[in-house]
């Protein structure tokens, strides 16, 4: 099968130890980084289809929110203004992750998480008491650095804690708590927006300061992992926690494979320009398109935004946050699906199939979107009809949550060679930031330009993207990450960006296999 030519190895090397508690503990405590994430995703969408904060921040769109309830739905919320309070933490994020990934190499990963912890707390209590649009965006660009240092250095955390057979599980592990973080905060929004006296709104965004509280102190008990200190010229101290983290004494086989890597990203003086070499070719450019294409599903006009597309779509204010509470719960959930069968079934069918569920769901919610709104935006969901609709939004975004979301982060973090994977997880991690940033700044606007086709626009892409996978992107399940050169080799498209030599000390893939 094109694109198939798997190696599936199985035959990696398996160093002794166990999963340790002490392990366990640790990554849940620096998993709560994606929950931070997942509550900024999940907090502006609600609160900015609250009357009362629209009246206070965004007078004009609510004026013509009030005013337009009869004519073109689909522009009543296009506002610049308002999408600038959304997107703006995601440039700010953007940013922040390349200042993070100097700060977590020279003075280890958790001063990373702490510092983020921190700017969180001062964001979120700036957000919180804002008094004008001024506060909350700068409040939001706190938040934003925030999230950059977090997601810089948490996943490099816990794939270094992990012992390497569990490295994928616990790696959408991340992605669980940044599910969870925006089921949290549409629940928060469901109840603050009952509040009467229209302050619901401050409750909602004053509250990121809870996570952020529990990163800010999580962090500071948090060890260093072995390599941070290895890296850092704590050889002792590096052998011991490998000792402790596995729970054995028989830790020399790692322990000496740590030293080599970490002597050979020594001698990479600067990542930046190694990793433009021809061998990094396919690495490069999965981690230019993985994040990208992420994006492009579309998942984030739903996340940000589905209380105000669920209002757009005739809804009540009540209502939508409950739509986004159901869509919240379908995300968890379906999120547990990958976590138990990505090492089983894989990445490719994984994508595969999500992908196709996300294509049909697309093109008929689009299409029932078209029935009801034309292109003149007037109309009405009757109530089945309206259920129908959030009906296929779920299977959309459930196909979301067991591909495009946890494999988005779990396959460009596991297909770089040790000496470029640094700077392999930034560029992953800043277009991610960069193209989730341009569909929030862009989503209302679009909704009020493309209308019902906005939806067979995304569907659009749902479609190159799986085309991608069925032919370039290899399957990578259960192969050792020192070992993944030889997915390459041996891959019909990519084998050609590879030299003999490029896979030296890998056992070499036989003759007539690639
Ligand atoms: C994506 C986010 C998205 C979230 C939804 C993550 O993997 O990076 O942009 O909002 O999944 O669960």
């Amino acid at each position: 099968m094109a694109g198939g030519a798997l190696v599936n190895s199985g035959s990696g090397k398996e160093y002794p130890g166990k999963l340790t508690l002490y392990v366990l503990v640790t990554c849940v405590v620096a998993a709560t980084g994606g929950l931070i994430f997942g509550y900024d995703i999940g907090i502006s969408g609600g609160v900015t289809s609250m009357d009362s904060f629209l009246e206070k921040f965004f007078p004009e769109v609510h004026r013509k929110q009030q005013a337009n309830r009869s004519t073109n739905q689909y522009c009543q919320f296009d506002s610049q203004l308002l999408q600038t309070f959304t997107s703006s933490l995601y440039l700010a994020a953007l940013v922040a992750s390349f200042f993070a990934s100097g700060v977590t190499r020279a003075f280890g990963r958790k001063w990373s998480m702490f510092g983020g912890g921190v700017t969180f707390l001062v964001g979120a209590a700036l957000n919180g008491a804002a008094k004008d649009v001024a506060m909350l965006i700068i409040g939001r660009i706190l938040l934003g650095i925030g999230v950059g240092f977090a997601n810089q250095s948490v996943p490099v955390y816990l794939s270094e804690m992990a012992p390497a057979r569990l490295r994928g599980m616990l790696n959408i592990g991340f992605q669980l708590m940044i599910t969870i973080g925006i089921l949290a905060a549409n629940l928060i929004n469901y109840g603050t927006n009952k509040i009467k006296g229209g302050w619901g709104w401050r409750v909602s965004l004053a509250l990121a300061a809870v996570p952020a509280g529990i990163i800010t102190v999580g962090s500071l008990f948090l060890p260093d992992t072995p390599n941070s200190l290895l890296e850092r010229g704590f050889p002792d101290r590096a052998q011991r926690m490998l000792r402790r983290i596995r729970g054995t004494h028989d830790v020399g086989a790692e322990y000496a494979d740590l030293v080599a890597a970490s002597e050979e990203s020594k001698l990479v003086e600067n990542p930046w320009a190694n990793i433009l070499q021809r061998r990094y070719r396919p690495q490069i450019i999965m981690a230019l398109l993985i994040p990208f294409f992420q994006q492009l599903t579309g998942i984030n006009v739903i996340m940000f935004y589905a209380p105000v597309l669920f209002r757009t779509l005739g809804f009540g204010s009540n209502a939508s946050l409950m739509s986004a509470v159901i869509t919240g719960l379908v995300n968890v959930f379906a999120t547990l699906v990958s976590i138990f069968t990505v090492d089983r079934l894989g990445r490719r069918k994984l994508f595969l199939e999500g992908g196709a569920q996300m294509i049909v769901c697309q093109i008929v919610v689009g299409t029932l979107i078209e029935i009801k709104f034309g292109t003149s935006g007037e109309g009405h969901f009757p109530k089945g009809y309206a259920a129908i609709v959030v009906l296929f939004i779920c299977a959309y975004v459930a196909g979301f949550a067991w591909s495009w979301g946890p494999l988005g982060w779990l396959v460009p973090s596991e297909i770089f060679p040790l000496e470029i994977r640094s700077a392999g997880q930034s560029i992953n991690v800043s277009v991610n930031m960069l193209f989730t940033f341009v569909i929030a700044q862009a989503f209302l606007t679009m909704l009020c330009h493309m209308k019902f086709g906005l939806f067979y626009f995304f569907g659009g892409w749902v479609f190159i993207m799986s085309l991608f996978v069925f032919f370039f992107l290899p399957e990578t399940k259960n192969v050792p990450i020192e070992e993944m050169v030889l997915v390459w080799r041996k891959h019909w498209f990519w084998g050609r960006f590879i030299a003999d030599n490029d896979v030296n000390g890998v056992e070499k893939p036989k003759s007539g296999e690639k």
